[in-house]
């Protein structure tokens, strides 16, 4: 079953590309919970995990692209969650590389209540913005 699926009422921030983006993210996040929980090997779960945070930053980046050029008041605290999570996902990522952790239930829920928290709160609030 899909971690985290995408609904307009739950995520969508009413910016086209942001929608966009987060459905992609959503199914790559979901690709890779898959595999950790279906007992996928190593590899292939590490190279979803490495597939998944490139575009993570990626969506980042261009969020914060965006906010700039809009000269958006919350870009701040707003590029401030972004890194975040990063910080989170880079940890994780070596962590995994090394042998040191692993992709399990408790890291795609952790992801999944980032998600859960930042669309609704942080991407929706640019919309207005965005979108002038
Ligand atoms: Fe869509 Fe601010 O992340």
């Amino acid at each position: 079953m899909a971690l985290i699926t995408w609904t307009a009422a739950q995520y969508g921030t009413n910016v086209g590309f942001a929608d966009d983006e987060h459905k992609i993210l959503f199914g790559k996040l979901n690709n890779l919970y898959d595999l950790a929980t279906g007992g996928a090997a190593r590899p292939a779960i590490g190279a979803q995990l490495d597939d998944l945070i490139a575009y993570v930053v990626d969506h980042f980046a261009h969020e914060e692209k965006e906010m700039i050029a809009k000269g958006y008041a919350g870009y701040d605290v707003h590029k401030a969650e972004h890194e975040a999570l990063i910080g989170i996902c880079a940890g994780l990522q070596t962590k995994f590389h090394a042998g040191e952790a692993e992709i399990n239930e408790e890291v795609g829920q952790l992801v999944k209540g980032w998600l859960d928290n930042h669309i609704p709160k942080f991407d929706m609030a640019y919309a207005d913005a965005l979108n002038s």
